[in-house]
């Protein structure tokens, strides 16, 4: 079964576009060599602008993550200290064979925000969302031969939003031609509906604008393709394009669909052609999927009748220090596989809509997507959101997300806001009301919204995790289905332990939180027994959280997961989160609060662990802490299992433990007093061993490693080289306690473009030769150029063993 997905996810990732190209229709990425200034700049979107001396980048391009963290920078708490400001980009676009007849359209899958665009000087428009998809028609404007296209982005203003949000044109940028009678962006819609025995009804609805001048007689020929790009289904039928914007509806039967779910994400393609004259005049192609989603009243979430739990997470768009939004499409993979192996099955888009490719990895990896359209509404939440043009916008810009998203099989319901301030029921029936003209497939919800009745899942936020909550609102309303569009909350970091339980609103209040908060709540919180009477590890800054499962905010993961399975009506979660995020911070110098179970680096910190013991089925055992505590011999130090298994044995140097069972509490614990040597956890199922895990102790790092996650990329100025270093032994056993400092050198075809050591308090600048590692780690992230040749990575410190390593950039073959 394994193997089936993997192909399949191979297949259809790579088959986003099957192979028939349509020779009218041509999309192609526009990201590369922009010129880029940044500050105000008179005059420059004037065609004839002297932009010589400005730098040349590709896009995605975030510049608040070129800049450095300072305690006076605006954004402040929310937008990590880094610096917003204006710039001006500029492109160069070469049209030869303009006609007459053809259309240009520029699509910018997001500009953080505020933008203007002109093409040749003329303005095409201003869009104020940072993070809504959004397209210009060219083709009035283009001239044979050279176009100048210019952006201004004005973040001028911050802080802008919730949370990082990075400035600039950090997303891709496409240029479509097509002939004038066109199907336009997000032109079709397809559902998949009367799910019989073997069989399922797929409905196309098409668009087809005519912009010839006059009316014509067309075929519209749907046909359904399978992923390795057989011919399923085809259906034609006659329309009539009258002058503008003509629709069409056709039916499908498909027989023995092979149906979409997290486990078998399998995809199919429709392709849509419009015919006139016996000439195919365009060819579109929607990827799409066949499953029949019920979400049951009492019962929860039936994916293809067969009931599931959403094991999910909130996360946000930003990568970490190192690329910030502009988050290439290899960096955003690799973090999706890895929550992918943690069990993970579900993401939500807090606060805002993503990249469409993270969509498309969805649909193909087998995600389901919670998509949130806003974070709040009329009222601002940040000074300078986009609550500032809520009114005037927010009808178009949803329309326009809803129509981009709502073909994806991942995306699975709406939330329409998260902890929207000041709202009323009847905005919310307004904003709900909107989304079911334009998809009725999918239900709505909103984050903390269950307070207003007009939503059809009831989302709750942190308030759904004190004691009873859920509960209460259920013998209210026992039709509804609830949904933790927000829970649960707990803070780690990644290597740092304490042994006391430490409660947020009590031990490290965020700047919101009074002293009283606490006292408030102090009864609905599930409080987590301290591990030990003493605190063992003393000394640790206040502004670190520990890694056991005993930092959290008013419920621990345990605790939440034993609620999930118990309640029939609460079809399951999204915690907050699942990689740390930029902004949010408690207070300078902290980049972030530090709420995920990923460092900002991509390094799994222990609760990565637990989550693959509650959500996976592959037999895995992991043990915490570390086993470098110097200075402890003797103390007592809770070990810690977490495993899917039956039971576990701990080993100390070989010697045994003890054998426990596991118990509904989730986690196994040894109080092991300390000494140097091997710390080792067996699983097993049925008495025999299927997983193990072990740590050995490392008093001191001797050398630097690196090491990449592949030996050979393409030259073809997108793929990622992500690099491991690390301090060790001679061993390779990683010095967990090491913070030392690093200089790194790249030579050759590879650009450097960014490092993250997961530190939330590293306010280091990423415009050095040198860089920390963060309890033995720093992550290093290189990109492919357009040369081919040996790419070298060269890291050194004092007094440890230097480190290199070489990658081969090769030919892009097409
Ligand atoms: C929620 C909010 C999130 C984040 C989280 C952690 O209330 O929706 O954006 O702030 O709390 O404090």
């Amino acid at each position: 079964m394994k193997i089936f997905i993997q192909i399949l996810l191979l297949l259809a990732f790579s088959l986003n576009s099957w192979g028939q190209k349509s020779s009218v229709r041509n999309r192609v990425s526009i990201d590369l060599n922009w010129k880029f200034l940044q500050q105000e700049c008179k005059g420059a979107e004037q065609p004839n602008f002297n932009d010589q001396e400005w730098r040349t980048l590709n896009v995605p391009h975030d510049w608040s993550i070129e800049g450095e963290y300072k305690q006076d920078n605006p954004s402040g708490t929310m937008g990590a200290f880094l610096p917003g400001g204006i710039g001006w980009y500029r492109k160069q676009i070469d049209i030869n064979n303009l006609k007459k007849s053809e259309k240009y359209f520029i699509e910018f899958d997001g500009v953080y925000l505020n933008s203007d665009v002109w093409i040749n000087g003329h303005h095409l428009g201003f869009h104020p969302n940072g993070y809504m998809s959004f397209s210009y028609d060219l083709s009035p404007y283009l001239k044979e031969g050279d176009n100048i296209l210019a952006v201004r982005v004005d973040h001028s203003k911050t802080p802008s939003g919730r949370w990082y949000t990075g400035s600039g044109i950090y997303r891709h940028v496409w240029l479509t031609k097509t002939e004038n009678i066109y199907v336009p962006k997000s032109g079709t819609y397809i559902i998949s509906d009367n799910f019989l025995e073997d069989q399922a009804t797929v409905k196309v609805q098409t668009t087809v604008v005519n912009e010839s001048g006059k009316n014509r007689k067309a075929l519209v020929r749907n046909s359904i393709r399978d992923y390795k790009g057989n011919l399923v289904k085809e259906v034609s039928d006659k329309l009539l394009l009258k002058k503008d914007t003509s629709v069409i509806v056709q039916d499908c039967i498909v027989k023995a669909p092979q149906l979409w779910s997290t486990d078998a994400p399998v995809m199919y393609t429709m392709v849509t052609e419009v015919i006139v004259n016996k000439k195919v005049v365009d060819r579109y192609e929607t990827p799409f999927g066949i499953r029949n989603i019920e979400w049951r009243s009492k019962q929860g979430l039936f994916v293809n009748g067969e009931a599931v739990i959403i094991k999910g997470l909130s996360n946000h768009q930003d990568a970490g220090g190192a690329v910030g939004v502009a988050v290439p499409d290899d960096v955003l993979y690799r973090r999706l596989k890895m929550l992918k192996e943690m069990g993970c099955n579900a993401l939500r888009t807090a606060h805002h809509p993503f990249a469409p490719e993270f969509y498309t990895m969805c649909d193909t990896m087998g995600f389901m997507v919670m998509d949130e359209a806003f974070d709040g509404w009329w009222t601002a939440k940040a000074p300078y959101d986009y609550g500032n043009y809520f009114d005037e916008y927010w009808e178009k810009d949803l329309e326009s997300f809803l129509k981009r998203d709502r073909n994806h099989p991942s995306v699975i319901i709406w939330s329409i806001g998260n902890e929207v301030r000041k709202f009323t029921p009847e905005q919310q029936k307004i904003v709900v009301d909107k989304v079911k003209s334009i998809d009725t497939t999918r239900p709505v919800t909103q984050g903390r919204g269950y307070i207003a009745p007009y939503i059809d899942i009831s989302g709750f936020n942190g308030h759904g995790e004190l004691k009873n909550e859920l509960e209460k609102y259920h013998s209210k309303y026992p039709e509804k289905l609830i949904i933790g569009t927000e829970i649960t909350h707990t803070l780690q970091t990644r290597g740092v332990y304490r042994t006391k339980t430490w409660y947020r609103t009590k031990d490290n209040p965020a700047p919101w939180e009074k002293p009283a908060h606490f006292a408030r709540i102090e009864k609905k919180v599930t409080k987590i027994p301290d591990l030990t009477e003493e605190e063992v590890f003393t000394g640790v800054s206040n502004k670190y959280q520990s890694s056991y499962d005993n930092s959290i905010v008013r419920i621990g993961v345990r605790d939440e997961w034993k609620r999930v399975e118990a309640l029939d009506y609460y079809v399951g979660n999204f915690r907050w989160t699942g990689f740390d995020y930029l902004g949010e911070s408690f207070g300078w110098p902290g980049r972030t609060a530090n709420f995920g179970i990923i460092d900002l680096a991509g390094f799994p910190k222990d609760h990565f662990y637990l989550y693959q013991s509650l959500w996976s089925d592959k037999p895995m055992v992991h043990v915490l802490p570390h086993w470098s505590h110097k200075g402890k011999e003797g103390v007592e130090i809770p070990v810690v299992l977490y495993t899917n298994c039956q039971t576990a044995e701990l080993f100390l140097n070989n010697t045994s433990l003890g054998e426990k069972t596991m118990t509904s509490e989730r986690q196994l614990v040894w109080k092991v007093p300390y000494e140097k040597g091997t710390i080792k956890a067996v699983a097993k199922i049925d008495g025999v061993v299927v997983a193990e895990q072990s740590y050995t102790t490392v008093d001191r790092g001797t050398k630097l490693t690196v090491s990449s996650d592949k030996t050979l990329i393409y030259a073809n100025n997108k793929d990622i080289i992500h690099c491991e270093i690390s301090i060790t032994d001679e061993y390779n056993n990683i010095d967990p306690n090491a913070m030392n400092t690093f200089e790194y050198e790249v030579l050759g075809p590879g650009r450097i473009i960014g490092l993250e050591n997961g530190n939330i308090l590293d306010i280091s600048s990423n415009n050095t030769s040198f860089k920390n590692v963060f309890n033995g780690k720093c992550l290093l992230i290189i990109q492919a150029t357009e040369k081919t040749g040996e790419i070298t990575i060269k890291v050194k410190s004092t007094d440890l063993q230097p480190a290199i390593l070489t990658v081969r950039a090769i030919d892009y073959i097409k």
